[in-house]
């Protein structure tokens, strides 16, 4: 069965409780279930793993080598500046999905610029927990068209 890792970054752990008016009511813990059901009729693996620590995150990435199928992930602020996550993301040959619940294009001038994305094959910004959703259906396409391995 194919595998994907879902990564969330820095505050995201704080989801429905941060700056509800940005980013709503809904809970990690409620994205991450809908995700393990939409994987399940889907037939593939969904994990998920969120840390506050930029080296934490970069092991993850690294540890998913010849594990996961496609990771996707919402690197949280470090999308702006974090090269070294960029770097990890490069690093390990797996297709990457990048995820934002704000449309990170409409806010402070410093967010609308990711250095992780061009990593990504694709990113999904302004959609709530919806975002998650589509990236998920994103991989599953991606991998079903590497693999045909999908049903
Ligand atoms: C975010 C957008 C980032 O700018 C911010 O730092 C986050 C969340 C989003 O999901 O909209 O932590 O990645």
């Amino acid at each position: 069965m194919a595998r994907i890792l879902v990564v969330n970054g820095p505050n995201l752990n704080l989801l429905g409780e941060r700056e509800e008016e940005i980013y709503g009511k809904v809970t990690l813990a409620e994205i991450n279930r809908a995700l393990t059901r939409q994987g399940e009729a889907a037939g593939v693996d969904v994990e998920f793993y969120q840390s506050n620590h930029e080296g934490d995150l970069i092991d993850q990435i690294h540890a998913a080598r010849g594990r996961f199928d496609a990771i996707i992930i919402n690197p949280g602020a470090l999308t702006h500046y974090s090269y070294a996550l960029y770097d990890a993301l490069r690093a390990v040959n797996i297709p990457v999905i990048e995820v934002h619940l704000s449309n990170i294009y409409a806010r402070e001038d410093w967010r609308k610029k990711s250095v992780t994305a061009p990593a990504a094959v694709g990113q999904i910004a302004g959609f709530g927990p919806l975002g998650y959703s589509l990236a998920l259906t994103a991989a599953c396409q991606i991998i079903s068209q590497k693999e045909g391995s999908l049903r």
